[in-house]
C-alpha cells in the first residue's frame, strides 16, 4: 500500500468533531483599505520593494473580501463543518486605537452569519500578523501599551460577535510574529534585533493574557492561543547534541506555551534569549500564566538537530534530511511528528483541549486535465497526517478538531503567490476556483467520518470523485 492509498480510519473521531480550512486575512481577503479600513504593517512590508517574491502584494490576493458568500458555498460543498479566518484589526479599528469602523465590522458580521447559515462553525483569530500601521507607528509589539491595544481591540470583537462565534483565538503563531518580524526580519514589520525580540515576546505573551481576561469579563468561554509546534529530535545521541536539542525546543516549542501554562519561561531559554533582556523578562511568572480553553496546534514538520555554535541564536541548527520526501518551502513531510507532538502537549501541560489549527503542504500543482488537479503528494500529506492525528487522539490526547492549511491557493508571506498550499486551486488571473483532488479527498473523507453531512445517505468511497 503507498501512501495515496492507505485508507484512513472512518471511526473512532470524537463525537462533534470539527473538520475544516484555515485562512487568515491579509492572505487572501485583498481589498486591503476598502471601506474605510487603514493599511497594516503587512500592506507596508509587501509595497517596500524587495521584501516580498516577485513585488506580490495582498491588494488583491484571492479577493475573498468581494467573494466571500461564494467562498463559504464553496466550504459547504465541501462539506467543511467548520471553518477558521482572522479579522483585519486595521478594519475595525483603522488607528489600530479609538475610532471602530462599521462597515469593517459589517463584513465579518456577513461572513459569520453565511458560516452559521450553511451549518459550519467559525473559529476567529482576532490577530494573524496583520498589525495596524498606525500602531507600529508608535512602536508596535515593542511598546509597552501594546498588550492594552490589544485587550481594547478584543472587546470590540467579543462585543460584536460573541453571540454567534464560540471559538475564539487570540495570536496566531506568537513565535512567528516575535521571530519573524523582530528577529530574522523576513515577516513584518522585518526588524532584526535579539532584544527587541525578547520585548516582543514579553508583550505578546501579556497581549494573550489580557485579551483572555477581557473575554473572560465578557463571557466568553472558549479562547484558545494557536502556537506553531516542530518537534526536534536529536541528529546524534551525543551529549552535545543533546543538549542542542533541548534548546532549540525551548526556543520554539516551550518558548510561549511553558509561560502561559507553568508561568514562567523555560530555563534553558532565559540564559540565552533573555540576557538581551534581562529585567523585564525574568518578571512576576503570573502575569503571564494564562491558560487557555485550548491550544490551537500548527504544525508541518520536525527538525533534526545537532549543535552549532555559529547558529544564532541558540547555536543549534536543523540538519537537512536529504532523501526523505520535502515539500516545496523545503520542509521534511514527517507525519509522526505531529503524533510527538500532539502527545507531548498532553504530557507537559496536562491534556487540554486541542484543535489542529493549521496542517497542509506547498507543492507546485501539476496543469489541470479535463477539469481535474491531481495534487498526489498533497493527498498523501493529508491522508498521512490525518491517520497521525487519529492516532494520537487514540493515545489520549484531548484532540476536538483538524483544520487544512489552506482552503485555497494564497498569499504566502514573502514568498507572494509562489506557495500553493490550497485544498482549491486559484487562477490569479481570474480567480476562478478549482477544486483540486486533495479537496475531493477531504470532502469525501469528511463524509465518511461524520462531518457535516454525516447523516447523508452517500456512499462512502475516499477517492477524489
Ligand atoms: C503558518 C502561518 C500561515 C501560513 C502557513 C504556511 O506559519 O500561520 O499563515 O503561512 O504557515
Amino acid at each position: 500500500m503507498t501512501e495515496t492509498t492507505v485508507a484512513l480510519p472512518a471511526d473512532g473521531w470524537p463525537p462533534g468533531f470539527l473538520w475544516g480550512t484555515a485562512t487568515s486575512a491579509y492572505q487572501i481577503e485583498g481589498s486591503p483599505l476598502a471601506d474605510g479600513a487603514g493599511p497594516s504593517i503587512w500592506h507596508r512590508f509587501a509595497h517596500t520593494p524587495g521584501r516580498v517574491l516577485n513585488g506580490d502584494t495582498g491588494d488583491v490576493a484571492c479577493d475573498h473580501y468581494r467573494r466571500s458568500d461564494e467562498d463559504v458555498a464553496l466550504m459547504a460543498a465541501l462539506g467543511l463543518n467548520a471553518y477558521r479566518f482572522s479579522v483585519a484589526w486595521a478594519r475595525i479599528i483603522p488607528e489600530g486605537t479609538g475610532r471602530v469602523n462599521q462597515r469593517g465590522l459589517d463584513f465579518y458580521r456577513r461572513l459569520v452569519d453565511r458560516l452559521l447559515e450553511h451549518g459550519i462553525e467559525p473559529m476567529l483569530t482576532l490577530y494573524h500578523w496583520d498589525l495596524p500601521e498606525a500602531l507600529d507607528a508608535r512602536g508596535g509589539w515593542s511598546s509597552d501599551a501594546s498588550p492594552g491595544w490589544f485587550a481594547d481591540y478584543a472587546r470590540i470583537l467579543f462585543r460584536a460577535l460573541g453571540d454567534r462565534v464560540r471559538l475564539w483565538i487570540t495570536l496566531n503563531e506568537p513565535w512567528v510574529v516575535a521571530t519573524g518580524g523582530y528577529l530574522f526580519g523576513d515577516l513584518a514589520p522585518g526588524h532584526r534585533s535579539l532584544g527587541e525580540t525578547a520585548i516582543v515576546a514579553h508583550h505578546l505573551l501579556r497581549a494573550h493574557a489580557a485579551a483572555l481576561a477581557t473575554g473572560r469579563a465578557e463571557g466568553i468561554r472558549h479562547i484558545g492561543l494557536a502556537v506553531n509546534l516542530e518537534p526536534q529530535y536529536p541528529a546524534s545521541p551525543s551529549p552535545e547534541d543533546l543538549a542542542a536539542t533541548a534548546r532549540r525546543d525551548a526556543f520554539i516549542n516551550r518558548w510561549f506555551l511553558d509561560p502561559v501554562f507553568l508561568g514562567a519561561y523555560p530555563t534553558d531559554l532565559v540564559d540565552i534569549l533573555c540576557a538581551a533582556w534581562p529585567v523585564r523578562s525574568q518578571s512576576t511568572p503570573d502575569a503571564l500564566r494564562a491558560p487557555p480553553d485550548f491550544i490551537g496546534v500548527n504544525y508541518y514538520s520536525r527538525s533534526v538537530v545537532r549543535n552549532d555554535p555559529k547558529d544564532w541564536p541558540v547555536k543549534a541548527a536543523r540538519v537537512r534530511q536529504d532523501g526523505r520526501p520535502q515539500t516545496e518551502m523545503d520542509w521534511e513531510v514527517y507525519p509522526q511528528g505531529l503524533t510527538d507532538i500532539l502527545t507531548w502537549i498532553e504530557g507537559r501541560y496536562g491534556n487540554p483541549p486541542i484543535y489542529i489549527t493549521e496542517n497542509g503542504a506547498a507543492f507546485a500543482d501539476p496543469l489541470p486535465v479535463g477539469g481535474r488537479i491531481h495534487d498526489r503528494p498533497r493527498v498523501a500529506y493529508l491522508r498521512t497526517h490525518l491517520m497521525a492525528a487519529s492516532r494520537a487522539f487514540h493515545q489520549g490526547v484531548d484532540l476536538r478538531g483538524y483544520f487544512a492549511w489552506s482552503l485555497l491557493d494564497n498569499f504566502e508571506w514573502s514568498h507572494g503567490f509562489s506557495k500553493r498550499f490550497g485544498l482549491v486551486q486559484v487562477d490569479f488571473t481570474n480567480q476562478r476556483r478549482l477544486v483540486k483532488d486533495s479537496g475531493r479527498v477531504y470532502r469525501a473523507l469528511i463524509r465518511r467520518c461524520g462531518g457535516r453531512t454525516r447523516d447523508q445517505d452517500e456512499p462512502h468511497s475516499e477517492q477524489p470523485d
